[in-house]
């Protein structure tokens, strides 16, 4: 290392959370590629701040196989010595006398507010132990200022500026799956359960957990409900039970309050349930089971990215002047001063104490109001007493499955009947629709269908029918309009239906995420967690062996699903079909491996599109790597192939697709629902997007997007796997822009 080389401090810090680990691995792995000097803070700032230092170098192998471990391997601590003065003097004096003023904090907003203060007296600290005699004028000049980069590492999701945290996609996982393993036992004994989660006091991992576990209630902090909350709740499960469910599921966060801000807890809202309606009920605190098991893929991609963006900035390029949050606003990775963020937290806590919950849940954002009214509109979902239908509406579904299709349409029932849509299910598409194979779904017919795999509803393949057998079908069946599911056959079939004058939602639904218009699809979480954890086994087979794996995804001619599998799977290469990839490449990419192994390298993921690479199959590809690899390591497939679209869907796609149908509900019931939109995930926000509009983003004759928002992150994922000097493109990549970032809207405010 040159003795100008960047040293870049890491820590993480407060309550663990799943893929810190990832983060670290990222940030440390960065620096190294940037040509700087990481070091590990060990046990949060208790190893700067407490009796003993505990700051460690840490090089490419020490972060190896970390990347699907939960918890920290710096350990965390919610230290009391650093909220001293005289810890956080002590903690500077350590990182000086090891050249160190470059610092990244992985943890939730205490930890942040204690590293903005440490930013803060940063001068102040380091002047006072110059006087002491602890440190040299020359050492103070030299590390001036402390750099501080915050990356947001808490299942709580709490932090304004940005619209998850590490960890929170995890520890939702953990809360959906209690309440699904809760469902059986509940409906065996005809139980009310109550559930408490996790968040402190925020409510988002409650609403989501609700959404996605199908609870028929809720209570989040942010929604104090009104005095008569009790007999409102009792009201609705009643209604629930006689409608013909065997269970219910309350959902209570931690922090939840009511209108006096008193707190309501799990054993209050279980006495009143057993008061009013004499249903047996039992509380379930899955606790810190919920920090528990392995990173969801969705969070090791985002403590990625996170980990990459502060890696970058902190070692290369200018070094910004104040203190920064890095964030994901979409498919965004975002940078904004920490102290805004920080602001905006601190406001939220005043308001919360004041009552004023309209102004906490404006402060928490866009995304997380929509997820409250998604939350509050599903529990609200009642079978309606008076049924008044202003629209029929054709639900239907065309091409491959996805994980989250049953959930969607439970979503479109449940929310369409209050607001006087009525759904009718289509069995075999379009054309199963000009044949009359069409049923009312009613608010029973969907009970238990959040968490199912598949499609109860039979898919059509696609087959083109005439606009005017359409016309002539839905006149006769007196229906007003049609909501397909599907990936890209359903965006080719809404393309055969455009101005014939009824409206048509386009929701999409496929785990190739390859409808234009929209981030990302209802399956495509679930597909990547399934692959993940396919790739995942094979490393867990050990390391006696050198193993290359070669991963197979789906996703058709849309590079999403293998570019998103590399970067959760730690690939040294990725292969999408946006990319043109000759043999030399393919040669190269397997000695580079090849020459990795003789460095040290024990495992080398490769993950392929099923369609990228042209005619060459994966059997060839693992002949080409097994020549190019010259023995050094052995050769292992992972091909998913159908199961890929099977299996139930994860808390992601469920939320997605309650979001997706309360979008087409306050659609198709608005004034101006005529042609053809597609509900569309797009910067975190879910909206309805015209036709037109998404169009431009087709290429109808080859069948594939043209945006492809992805097409930057693979480089990403290789350069957290593949060592420093290996990779020509890579040190290519730092060199055009030592400072800068593979996705252009990181820009570094001036330092
Ligand atoms: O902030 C993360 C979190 O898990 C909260 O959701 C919870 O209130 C708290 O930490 C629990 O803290 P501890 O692990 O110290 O019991």
């Amino acid at each position: 290392m040159s003795p100008s080389a960047a040293r870049v401090a890491v820590l993480t810090s407060g309550g663990d959370a799943q893929a810190m680990n990832a983060a670290v691995r990222a940030v440390v792995r960065t620096v190294l590629h940037a040509g700087g000097e990481a070091f590990g803070v060990h046990e949060g700032y208790d190893g700067l701040a407490g009796p003993e230092a505990d700051l460690r170098p840490l090089g490419w192998d020490d972060v190896s196989r970390i990347l699907d471990r939960g918890g920290t391997v710096l350990g965390t601590a919610r230290s009391e010595a650093f909220r001293q003065r005289e810890g956080r003097r002590r903690a500077a004096i350590r990182l000086v006398q090891n050249r160190i003023d470059r610092l990244v904090v992985i943890g939730g907003d205490g930890s942040l507010t204690g590293a903005l203060r440490f930013h803060d007296e940063w001068p102040e600290l380091v002047a006072d132990a110059v006087e002491a005699g602890e440190l040299t004028a020359s050492q103070a000049q030299q590390h001036a200022r402390l750099t501080v980069l915050g990356v947001p590492g808490s299942i709580d999701n709490d932090l304004p500026g940005t619209d998850v945290a590490i960890g929170t996609d995890s520890a939702l996982r953990q809360i959906v799956d209690a309440i699904d393993a809760l469902e059986a036992t509940a409906s065996s004994h005809q139980r009310t359960f109550v559930v408490e989660v996790m968040g402190r006091n925020c409510g988002y991992l409650a609403a989501a957990g609700a959404i996605a576990g199908g609870a028929d209630y809720v209570l989040v902090p942010e929604a104090p409900p009104e005095p008569q909350w009790p007999e409102q709740m009792c009201e609705l499960l009643a209604a629930g039970r006689s409608a013909g469910r065997r269970n219910s599921v309350v959902v209570v966060a931690e922090g939840a309050r009511d209108r006096q801000g008193d707190p309501i807890t799990v054993a209050a809202v279980r006495a009143l349930i057993e008061d009013r309606l004499g249903d047996e009920t039992r509380i379930s605190v899955p606790g810190h089971v919920q920090r528990g098991g392995t990173p969801s893929a969705g969070d090791r991609i985002t403590a990625s990215l996170l980990g990459h963006a502060a890696g970058r900035l902190a070692a290369t390029g200018r070094r910004p002047a104040d203190a920064q949050l890095l964030g994901i606003r979409g498919t965004e990775v975002t940078i904004a001063p920490l102290r805004d963020a920080l602001r905006a937290a601190g406001r939220i806590a005043e308001l919360s104490t004041t009552g004023d919950s309209a102004g906490v849940r404006a402060l928490r954002g866009a995304a997380f109001k929509d997820l409250l009214a998604t939350s509050t509109a599903m529990v609200r979902a009642l079978p309606p007493a008076r049924r008044e239908v202003t629209r029929r509406i054709a639900v239907l579904v065309e091409g491959d499955l996805a994980p989250g299709m049953n959930a969607a349409v439970r979503a479109l029932v449940r929310l369409g009947l209050p607001a006087g849509v009525q759904l009718l299910r289509a069995d075999g598409g379009l054309l199963g629709l000009t044949q009359g194979r069409v049923e009312p779904l009613e608010w029973k017919s969907v009970c238990g269908w959040a968490s199912q795999a598949g499609s109860q509803i039979i898919a059509g393949d696609a087959v083109a029918v005439g606009g005017a057998a359409v016309v002539e079908a839905l006149q006769r069946q007196a229906i007003d309009g049609i909501v397909i599911l599907g990936g890209w056959p359903a965006f080719a079939q809404a393309a055969r239906l455009e101005g014939l004058g009824f409206p048509v939602v386009v929701l999409p639904a496929t785990i190739a995420a390859d409808v234009p218009g929209s981030a990302s699809s209802v399956g495509a979480d679930s597909a990547l967690n399934w692959i993940v954890t396919n790739a995942d086994r094979i490393r867990h087979l050990g390391t006696s062996q050198v193993r290359c794996v070669i991963a197979e995804t789906a996703g058709r001619t849309c590079g999403y699903l293998p570019t998103l599998t590399g970067i959760a799977g730690g690939a040294v290469r990725v292969y999408a079909p946006e990319e043109d990839v000759t043999a030399d490449d393919i040669r190269s990419d397997a000695r580079r491996l090849a020459d990795s192994v003789g460095a040290g390298q024990r495992l080398g993921l490769v993950v392929r599109g099923e369609q990228a690479l042209g005619e060459l199959t994966t059997d060839e590809l693992c002949r080409a790597f097994d020549e190019g690899g010259e023995g050094r390591f052995t050769m292992h497939q992972v091909v998913p192939g159908q199961t890929q679209f099977g299996g139930g869907p994860s808390p992601a796609d469920r939320l997605l697709a309650a979001q997706f149908a309360r979008c087409a509900v306050v659609w198709l019931t608005s004034p101006m629902s005529t042609g053809v939109v597609v509900t569309a995930i797009r910067g975190g926000l879910v909206e309805a997007v015209p036709w037109d509009e998404v169009r431009g983003d087709a290429d109808l004759a080859a069948g594939r997007r043209t945006d492809t928002w992805w097409a930057d992150l693979a480089v990403i994922s290789e350069a957290l796997s593949n060592r420093p000097g290996t990779s020509s493109r890579l040190r290519d990549e730092f060199a055009r822009s030592p400072g800068g970032f593979a996705r252009s809207s990181l820009v570094v405010p001036a330092g």
